[in-house]
C-alpha cells in the first residue's frame, strides 16, 4: 500500500500530468484538498472509489483515513492545489507517514504562479532586468513569517516577486513594496488562473489596489516586478548567432567541436 502524493495543478482539469492522472485512476482511495482542486480532475478516480474532501479535516482526522486505508492495504491518491513543493501541508503528513512506515510517492504539478505567468503571458525571468523569481507571501492568521522573510527584504534584490495568499494584505504589500521599487512599477493579480472565470488586472503599484475588485479574493497571485513590463531587455546570450556552445559550435578551434553532444 502506498500513499501517492499528486500536484492537482492550479485549477484547469487539463493541467495534470498523465502520471497524475494514471495514479489517480489506479487509487480505490482519495483524498483531495477540496478548496482549490477542481472537481473534474476527480472524475478520474474509479468507480466506486472511496473520495473524501480533508478542507474539513484536521491532520490527525486525515491520517486516520490514510491508517485505514493502510489497514486494508489500498492505495490512497493525496490531491494538493499546484505543486507540492509549496504551500501544501505536505511536509507535516509526510513526516507522519514516515513515523508509521507508510510508503509514499510524490508527484509534481504545475504550480499557480506558472499558470499566472502563462495567463499574462509573460516570462518572469528577462536577461539584464530580472533573473530570480521569489515565491513568497505575507504573515497569516495561521502563519507567521519567519524574521527575515519581509517583502522588503526581497523586495532589495528587484526580483520578480510572485506574492501568494496575500490579496487580502494587497493595501499592505504595495506600502512594503513601494520604497524599494517605485510607484510605477508593474504589478499584476491574477485570479483563479486557468479556471474558466480567471481574471487578469494589470496596474503599478500606484494604481493597483483600485484596479483589483472585492470580488478577486482569496485564490489569487499578485506579481510584482520590472520583468512584467519591460520591453527594454537583453536577447539571451543563449541563441545569439555567435554564441559559442556546445550544441553549435563556431569554429573548429572551438571548445566545443569534438565533445558536441556531451557535457563539456
Ligand atoms: C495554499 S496555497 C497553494 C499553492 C499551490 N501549492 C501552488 O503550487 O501554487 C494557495 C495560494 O496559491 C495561490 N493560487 C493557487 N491557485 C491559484 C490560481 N489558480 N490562481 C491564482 N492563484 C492561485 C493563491 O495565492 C492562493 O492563496
Amino acid at each position: 500500500m502506498t500513499v501517492h502524493f499528486i500536484g492537482a495543478g492550479p485549477g484547469a482539469p487539463d493541467l495534470l500530468t498523465l502520471r497524475g492522472r494514471d495514479l489517480i485512476a489506479a487509487c480505490p482511495v482519495c483524498l483531495y484538498a477540496g478548496s482549490l482542486v477542481p472537481e473534474e480532475v476527480l472524475t478520474h478516480c474509479p468507480e466506486n472509489a472511496r473520495v473524501i474532501n480533508t478542507a474539513p479535516l484536521a491532520l490527525d482526522d486525515i491520517i486516520g483515513e490514510v491508517r485505514r486505508a493502510h489497514a486494508e492495504g489500498k492505495d490512497v491518491a493525496r490531491l494538493h492545489s499546484g505543486d507540492l513543493s509549496v504551500w501544501s501541508a505536505m511536509g507535516e503528513q509526510l513526516r507522519r507517514l514516515r513515523e508509521l512506515t507508510i510508503p509514499y510517492t510524490i508527484t509534481p504539478g504545475v504550480p499557480s504562479f506558472a499558470a499566472a505567468a502563462a495567463s499574462l503571458g509573460n516570462e518572469l525571468t528577462l536577461p539584464g532586468v530580472a533573473q530570480s523569481v521569489v515565491l513568497t507571501r505575507t504573515p497569516g492568521r495561521a502563519s507567521a513569517m519567519p524574521v527575515d522573510e519581509t517583502l522588503a527584504n526581497f523586495a532589495r534584490t528587484g526580483a520578480t516577486l510572485a506574492i501568494h495568499l496575500s490579496i487580502h494584505n494587497l493595501a499592505q504589500v504595495v506600502a512594503d513594496l513601494m520604497p524599494f521599487y517605485g510607484q510605477d512599477c508593474p504589478v499584476a493579480v491574477v485570479w483563479r488562473a486557468s479556471w474558466p472565470d480567471e481574471r487578469v488586472v494589470r496596474g503599478c503599484l500606484a494604481d493597483i489596489e483600485s484596479a483589483v475588485d472585492d470580488g478577486m479574493n482569496r485564490t489569487a497571485l499578485i506579481l510584482v516586478g520590472p520583468a512584467l513590463a519591460s520591453a527594454d531587455f537583453q536577447d539571451s546570450r543563449l541563441y545569439s548567432f555567435d554564441y559559442d556552445r556546445r550544441f553549435r559550435p563556431q569554429s573548429a578551434a572551438s571548445p566545443f567541436a569534438d565533445t558536441s553532444g556531451e557535457d563539456a
